[in-house]
Formats: structure tokens, sequence, C-alpha cells
């Protein structure tokens, strides 16, 4: 249990000692002149137990004086209690942690998280818009974990949709010789003519093509179809090519860091739709509507127009909403999680809240929440998605590039051996654009801007990776020493202070993420804590300091800074150089 929780369990139970039946909370003060925190709860129990709340919080501050764990009660406004811990408090606080800074999480009851994001295209290059999905899903997964959940991650990737018939057709017309393009071919293996980087121009070719004929667009329509019946040709064909393009995106993804348990796709649903079908037809869940397959999912009390969920078009194909309905019977099937999490750019929201619609009123969730966690967009300068400078869609690729050079170029050669430059410049070039994108609130749209996140005196990823490095540095010092820095017992009461009542925060500030399913709080939080630890590393000149006691306490604190911030930054999913 956290030190913070376990101060507010022990406020409680001298709480009851008062004869109150009813909790109160123990909260961050906003007031930081009159506490360090504070407990607001008197003028609501005022009502409950008709006292008058300046007497309730007189009898609370009483008991919560004999118990020894604040150095200050004191009483303000109309009932509101402030309180600053003893100093034994915070020192205890340090050393039940300071071997383990996870005990300085409180783990939540442990449920299974499905989560899907990522959400590649097979056969398109990873674009600007999923970095979002992609970060924001592995951070959260991360943050479930380090709270004492079991997660299952998938990256979903679109493999079914028209890019597959244009892809294919475009083969088709470049390399008709291919077995698969024979009569009567029976599956038997062959060779791609292609390697990945012919992906990036055949996919943008055929898609071209197909948009100036209308019969290219036919037919590349007819092989999507065909695709999702099993076609043998196509089938064959598309397993290759989407062998070959996602090795290109796991490239990208291992880049971010971003770990999936499974690579699977809209096409692995394929074989649950014709029973699902066969099961909502039962369930007298279908109609017809111009010739289409749907389901009615609109509610009297709607408020907004809920459009039917279209499963089977007039022409027989399957859609978006009918791979995603399939593929929740799918993970209920083979997992049955207790939650399952979508991050997915929020323009999706209405495509979500008609599958969940669905699925609900098939019956196939009947325990789970199902959640769309919609990301806002990297937008350029003028506000709308970041563009290329001619205008068109930015790879993934190129936007890492970008961001890649420019931390290069910053490289201290007489700092970063030669050797390990180009792994250190991408470590912080991805430490900027992961921390620029976890700062702002999930829902909100942020501006591309390579100065400010490469900032590094900013609140930025480089910022926080030099700082961490210089306490490990710091660290390294100390134990070339042999000195020993296992005791904490000063507390000098200046800076040191504030570092320990932030670390005091870490577990609700852990658990508001969770709750809001963001991870701004965890990045507001890491930039805090080490922008206060480094206001107290330049007061102290902690490695010459005379008193072998102090030095001690400064090493334990340090350390305990250190472990912290590479427990955030883990669950960020940035890597730390060892210079930089
Ligand atoms: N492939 C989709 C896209 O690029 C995202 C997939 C999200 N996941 C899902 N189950 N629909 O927009």
């Amino acid at each position: 249990m956290s030190k913070f929780l376990s101060l507010g369990k022990q406020i409680n139970e001298a709480v009851k000692r008062c004869g109150f039946d009813d909790e109160v909370t123990l909260s961050i003060s906003n007031r930081p002149d009159l506490g360090e925190f504070q407990i607001n709860d008197a003028m609501r129990f005022a009502k409950i137990y008709h006292k008058n709340p300046v007497e309730i919080a007189n009898t609370i501050k009483e008991e919560l004086d004999k118990t020894g764990l604040f150095k200050e009660v004191s009483i303000a406004g109309a009932g509101f209690i402030n309180l600053t811990l003893s100093d034994n408090v915070l020192v205890d606080f340090v050393n039940e942690i300071k071997d383990d800074v996870n005990s300085n999480i409180d783990k939540m009851e442990a449920k299974t998280i499905f989560l899907d994001y990522g959400g590649a295209n097979v056969a398109k290059a990873l674009h600007v818009g999923h970095l979002r999905p992609a970060n924001i899903g592995e951070g959260l997964k991360r943050l479930a974990k380090t709270l004492g959940h079991k997660t299952i991650s998938d990256v979903h990737l679109g493999d079914s949709g028209l890019q597959a018939g244009i892809v294919m057709l475009e083969m088709k017309s470049r390399f008709p010789d291919l077995p698969c393009f024979k009569e009567g071919y029976n599956g038997e293996d062959f060779e791609l003519p292609i390697v990945k980087e012919d992906l990036k121009e055949i996919y943008p070719t055929g898609s071209q093509k197909a948009h100036e004929d209308e019969a290219l667009m036919e037919e590349a329509r007819k092989i999507t179809f065909e695709l999702q019946r099993d076609n043998k040709c196509y089938n064959t064909l598309w397993n290759k090519i989407t062998a070959l393009s996602v090795a290109d995106i796991k490239e990208t993804y291992d880049l971010l860091n971003c770990d999936f348990d499974l690579y699977e796709g809209e096409r692995d649903s394929f074989k649950y739709i014709p029973d699902m079908l066969k099961d909502l037809e039962n369930k007298n869940l279908l109609t017809k509507s111009e010739g289409a397959t749907v389901i009615d999912i609109k509610q009297d009390t709607d408020t907004k127009e809920m459009p039917p969920v279209i499963l089977v078009k007039s022409d027989g194909a399957y859609l978006y909403a009918t791979t995603d309905l399939a593929t929740i019977k799918e993970r209920m099937e083979r997992f049955n999680p207790d939650e399952i999490w979508y991050v997915t750019d929020l323009r999706q929201s209405l495509h979500f809240e008609q599958v969940f619609r669905a699925a609900k009123m098939a019956g196939y969730v009947p325990n789970t929440e199902l959640r769309h966690l919609g990301n806002g967009t990297l937008n350029g300068p003028d506000g709308k998605p970041f563009k290329t400078r001619a205008g068109g869609v930015m790879s993934l690729e190129e936007l890492i590039k970008m961001i890649y050079d420019a931390c290069y170029s910053r490289i201290n050669d007489d700092i970063v051996e030669a050797s390990k430059k180009e792994d250190t410049a991408m470590k912080i070039a991805l430490a900027a654009l992961k921390y620029a994108d976890y700062l702002p609130y999930r829902e909100t749209d942020y501006i591309f801007d390579i100065n400010k996140f490469t900032d590094l005196d900013g609140k930025t990823g480089p910022y926080l990776l030099y700082s961490t490095i210089r306490i490990k540095s710091l660290l390294n010092k100390a134990s070339e020493e042999n000195f020993e820095f296992n005791n904490y017992s000063i507390l000098t009461n200046k800076t040191d202070r504030e570092v320990l009542l932030t670390l005091l925060q870490l577990p609700i500030i852990l658990n508001r993420a969770y709750e809001s399913k963001s991870i701004n709080e965890v990045a507001e939080y890491i930039y805090k804590l080490t922008s206060i630890y480094n206001k107290f590393y330049s007061e102290n000149r902690i490695l010459t300091e005379e008193n072998a006691e102090l030095k001690a306490s400064w090493l334990v604190l340090s350390k305990l800074v250190y472990n912290t911030n590479m427990m955030l930054l883990n669950i960020m999913g940035i890597n730390c150089p060892e210079k930089m």
C-alpha cells in the first residue's frame, strides 16, 4: 500500500474514533501556503450529523493531533482542515520505498484488458495519423500493467479494405504471369517479385489509376470482394503482400516501442462472419435496407441520429463494422476480457458507438465493457492534420526522420562516442516526439513544432532524458567512490521536502491517469518531479558534502527520483540513452 493511501486510512481511523460513521478524502492542498494536504469533508458531515462544520473540523483535528502524523493541523474558513506532515513520516516514507519504487504504487484489482490500437493498414505506409493511436495505446497498456492488470494487445491491421483490391489489381497488371493469376491455380507456393520498398509506390500508383478509371475501380472492388470470400488466388497473394508489409510496419512500431501481443487483422475475423450472421438472424436483429443487411440500433432515448449498422452491402461485401463486430465475438470467445479498449482517432467514435450497441444487442458482451478511447490529431501550423511541404500525407517514417535529423545535428561529439551517435539521436528524437504527444489530454489536438519538442530547456522529452542521465551519472560517481547510500535519515526541509511531497503524490497521479485513460497527467507529473529535483540538485553540492549522513540521505533521495523517472519513462515507452 502506498504511503498516501495508508495516511488516508490512518486519518479515517481517527475520524471513526471521533464517532463519525463516514469517510473523509485526503487530497493534495490547492493552498500550499496553508498546508500540504487538506480534508474538505466537514461541510458535508455537518449536513449529515446536524452539527456546526467548524466544530466537526475541530473534533477531527484533536484526534489527528494525537496520531503524531502531522506537524500542524489547522482549520480555515467554513471548516477546511489543512495538514502539514511530520518530518518522521517523510523520512519513513523514503525508507519504505527506497529499494522498490513499485511500493509507491497502489495496485488495482486485476482485470483482463484487451487493447486494440495502432491500426496500421496493410500495403499502405503508416502516416502521421497513426502516431497517436500507437503511442497512446502503448502508454495506456503499460500504465494498466503497472497498476496490476493483465493486458492483451492487438494491432488490428486494416487488411480487408479496398486497398487490397487496388494493390492486387496493380500487381496483376505488372506481373500477369504470376502463378496465382493462372487458370486453375491451386494454391502452390511462389516467390513475390517485389520488395517492401516497392509497396510504398504500388498502392499510390494503383490508387491513382483506379480513381481515374471507374472500370478499374470496379475491378478492384471485385477483387476485394473475392478476397472476403476466400478466393485462392487473391488469398495467397494477399497473404504474401501482408507478410511483406507487416515486416515494414513492425519496424516502425518497434522504433516507437510499441509491442503488440498479436499482429492480427480484420481478415482474421472472416471465419466468424457467416456464423455471426446466422446468429444475428436467429436473434431477429437483421433487417434489409435498400438491399443491404443491417442492424437497426436506434433507441427511443437517442438525442442524435443513429444510423443502422451495415453488415452486408447489397453486392454482398462486408464492411468495417462487419469485421469489428465479428472481431468482438472472436475476442470474447478466445480471451473473455473484462474490458476492450480501442484507441483510434476521435473521428471514428460514431462507428464504435454503433458497433458497441450492436454487440450489446446481440448479447456478445454480457459482462465486458467496451470503450472507444478517441484521440485528437497532430496538426500542422495551419491547425489541420500535419502534411508534407508539398501538401501530401506525411508518412510516419518521414516525421520521425525530420525530428531525428534535428536531434542528430545537436549531439555533442565530445560526450557521445561516434559509434553511439545514431542510436542516441534516435532515442532523443523519439523521446521528443512521444513526450510531446503525451502532454496534451488524449482528446486534444496539438501542433507539431520541432523546436519546441526538442528544446533541452523546455517541458520536453530531451529535458527529461538529460536530467535523468545526470542523476544516473551522480549515482555512478558515488558508487565508484564506494559510497554507501542505504540510509535515509536527514530531511533538511528545504527543496528536499518538496521532492518528497511530490513523490508521495505518485499513486494518485497514476490512478487519475488510469481513470481518464490519458497519459497527460503522467507527462505533467514527471516534468514536475524532475524540475523540483533539478532545483534541489543545483542548490546542493551532493558529492562534496562533508556530513556523511546528509550526503547519504541526498544520494538516496536522488536514487529514488532516478528510479521513479525510469519507471515513468517506461510507461511512456521512452528509452534513455547512456549519455547525451
Ligand atoms: N485501420 C484503422 C485505421 O487506419 C484503425 C483500426 C482500429 N481498430 C479497429 N478495431 N477498428 O483507421
